[in-house]
């Protein structure tokens, strides 16, 4: 399939599931002692933050946000990712534990208004201009 004749955009997928996806890692920025986590992580106030700012996101039910256990990023905490069927996936790190809500919405919004799900530099908010970690190609790609 080439970029010419990917599908229209659509909520949901043949089988009723949401076609994007808003993945973040809940144990990002996590403080332990003895093999065990102390208080909230990092990670889990960012979900926070994105899931109190995304009740007013037009996209909340076409893009839901999933928290994940792991990444494999976790040197470059806070990670998020942003992925759609017939699009790149996008995997962030070194995101700040506060205050990159609204950005992160944003380039999910964008991503989710490209065909591609291409996110050109100049195109993402400032927290988000750095810290690109993979952009793996989508499964449709020939
Ligand atoms: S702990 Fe967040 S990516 Fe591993």
């Amino acid at each position: 399939m080439t970029a010419a004749n990917i599908s229209p955009i659509s909520p949901t997928s043949d089988t009723g599931l949401a076609s994007h996806s808003l993945f973040v890692c809940k144990t990002c920025a996590s403080a332990w002692q003895d093999g065990k986590r102390i208080g909230e992580s990092g990670g889990q106030k960012l979900l926070q933050e994105i899931q109190q700012v995304a009740q007013n996101w037009d996209l909340r039910d076409e893009f839901p946000i999933k928290e994940v256990e792991c990444m494999s990023a976790c040197n470059r905490s806070c990670v998020i990712a942003f992925a759609g069927q017939g699009k790149l996936t996008y995997l962030f790190g070194d995101l700040p534990i506060e205050g990159c809500a609204e950005a992160v919405l944003e380039c999910a919004s964008k991503y989710y208004s490209h065909p591609d799900g291409l996110l050109p530099w100049s195109e993402r908010p400032e927290p988000l201009e750095k810290g690109i970690l993979a952009r793996i190609p989508s499964l449709s790609l020939n």
